[in-house]
């Protein structure tokens, strides 16, 4: 115990005797509490960002129940507390717009109120990221909830997999192979319970890194929201909370830069979506450890893809993975990539919490010597076209694009790509580099998720379903293809990006990680003369906040006001 109760935070709101609490206190009976259920006794935040419009969290409002359980068996004190909910399908233009609004609502829920630690629930892609960045820089006691992957879902005796298997399907009904009926079908079957998207998409790769992170129960990422073991794990991550509050564990404890390494490597390591770059980094900031592009293209070059989950991996889904034997068992197969010293919210360090762990389906969880993919997730590319960077998911896009040299047919917004991207007189070939630009942070704003730009419909008819794209927004997890994504720095605040012409050649190279435009510096810089900058998408409200503070992908695009060392520390509230 290094904490007594009276240097817990809630103490200044309920100890003393003065007028203040006396209000805190006569408030708290208003609602049918006493001292006995307040005093002496961890008060634990649940921010829960259930709501009606996100089938993601759909079973949170119930669930939180659980957690309070496990709350008050411990000798705590739960009050829930309600958060944005960012429902991915559902939040326009784009979620990633208010992962820094959730972020900061979290640190001054927090903040405010008188909370000694906290349970975040979320999962929902952009939740996992916006929930941990306030905590961080909040740096109070704190458990990562996960909501969990919904089941498989299933058609005609088919297995359905989130996002995937709508892109997938979609090209088919395009393509004339599939009827109106049959694509109905794929809608009522997909999505057949609550939890996140089942895939290996955002949701996914961010709740296993923050379980790698060590801020979850062990494997807690892993476990079906539907599946009764998800009920008993929110009532541990409950009485766990508790004791974090007197042993004083934050998340300053926890994460150090070895964490942030294994997150990156278990992020390879599941064939994770390209968006937990940018998730990662902005939570690496907040927490003081500077990571960079770098680090996840050295990682990839060295970890292999070995959850054999999709889209990268051909077949199964989360479900199976938790079967498998979950995140515990995949971190003991690459044990040797990871610093098993750093430690979890269970306070013992990551070698003990995955000690019983095992594997009980090798071609789901493969072993080091049978992996997917032996090299990476992800690569880093630079060049003319992104001097600070972009990426690209090798694992999900064919191999003939490791080294692809063609003509750019550019877009300069989405409207004009969804307009003319079907149009039977695009000039248009498979070895023609689709690109979409202002599409970037602020261009978008948002960065939506339109990186995946669709095939020309005559193209798709000739067989052809995959060709080079480029952009600077960003793409579904779900998605696949030889997708060039997060160009940095976007077109939007004047990259390069914004010089390129329809008709100029391209030339994309994996192996040596670049990424050129073949025009001469000198005709760039005459295009750049003449470069005229886009209006800005929002004059007024959070928007132009946005706008105005938003970092570039690279930067993993938090608000630079927001990052932890930004400025003083601000002080705990006068009460
Ligand atoms: Fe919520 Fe995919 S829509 S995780
Ligand atoms: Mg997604």
């Amino acid at each position: 115990m290094t904490k007594t109760p009276e240097q817990f935070r809630s103490h200044r709101w309920f100890g003393d005797q003065g007028l203040r609490t006396f209000g805190h206190r006569s408030r708290m009976r208003q609602m049918g509490y006493d001292p006995q259920d307040w005093e002496g006794r961890p008060i634990i935040g649940i921010i829960n960002t259930w709501s009606d419009i996100n089938p993601c969290h759909a079973h949170f409002r119930n669930r939180a129940e659980f957690v309070k359980k496990g709350i008050l068996q411990s000798g705590g004190f739960p009050l829930e507390l309600p958060a944005l909910s960012l429902a991915e399908q559902f939040v326009k233009p784009s979620a990633m717009m208010y992962r820094n609004l959730l972020a900061m609502e979290v640190e001054e829920l927090i903040r405010s109120h008188p909370i000694d630690g906290v349970i975040l629930m979320g999962g929902c892609d952009k939740t996992t990221p916006g929930l941990l960045m306030g905590a961080i820089s909040m740096d109070v006691p704190a458990i990562y909830l996960p909501a969990g992957p919904m089941l498989r879902g299933n058609w005609h005796g088919k297995t359905l997999g989130s996002g995937s298997d709508s892109w997938k399907y979609w090209d088919e009904l395009r393509a004339g192979t599939i009827t109106r009926a049959d694509w109905e079908g794929v809608e009522r079957g997909i999505a057949r319970s609550y939890g996140h998207c089942m895939t290996m998409g955002t949701a996914s790769t961010m709740t296993a890194i923050a379980d790698a992170l060590g801020m979850t129960l062990p494997g807690a990422s892993s476990i079906p929201a539907p599946d009764s073991n998800h009920k008993a794990m929110s009532k541990a991550a409950g009485r766990r909370i508790v004791e974090m509050v007197p042993e004083d564990l934050k998340p300053s404890n926890i994460l150090r830069p070895p964490s942030f390494r294994n997150a990156i490597a278990v992020a390879m390591a599941m064939g994770c979506s390209t968006n937990a770059i940018i998730h990662l980094i902005a939570i690496a900031r907040r927490a003081g450890v500077p990571i960079t592009l770098d680090d996840f293209d050295a990682a990839s070059r060295k970890v292999p893809v070995m959850a054999n989950v999709r889209p990268s991996g051909d077949q199964y889904l989360m479900e199976d993975f938790y079967y498998a034997g979950g995140l515990p068992a995949l971190m003991k197969q690459i044990a040797p990539y990871l610093d098993l010293e750093m430690i979890s919210v269970t306070g013992r360090p990551l070698a003990e919490d995955i000690r019983q762990a095992e594997v009980f389906n090798d071609d789901v969880i493969r072993p080091l010597e049978k992996p997917i993919y032996q090299e990476g997730a992800l690569a880093v590319l630079r060049g003319n076209l992104a001097p600070d960077g972009c990426v690209i998911k090798p694992s999900a896009c064919s191999a003939a694009f490791q080294d692809h040299k063609g003509p750019a047919l550019v877009f300069d917004t989405y409207e004009e790509l969804k307009e003319h991207i079907d149009d039977e007189n695009l000039e248009v070939t498979k070895d023609t580099v689709l690109v979409l630009r202002n599409s970037g942070p602020v261009g978008g704003p948002g960065m939506p998720e339109w990186g995946m730009l669709p095939i020309p419909k005559k193209l798709l008819r000739e067989g052809v379903r995959d060709m080079l794209r480029l952009s600077d927004a960003r793409m579904s997890g779900t998605s696949y293809g030889a997708c060039v994504l997060h160009i940095s720095p976007e077109a939007h605040v004047g990259g390069p990006l914004a010089l390129l012409k329809t008709g100029d050649l391209v030339h994309m190279n994996i192996p040596e990680r670049s990424i050129n435009m073949l025009v001469s510096a000198e005709e760039l810089e005459r295009r750049r003369a003449n470069w005229v900058p886009k209006t800005r998408p929002f004059g007024r409200g959070f928007g132009r906040m946005y706008a105005e503070h938003v970092s570039q992908a690279h930067q993993g695009c938090d608000f630079d006001f927001l990052e932890t060392s930004a400025g003083d520390p601000v002080p705990e509230p006068k009460i």
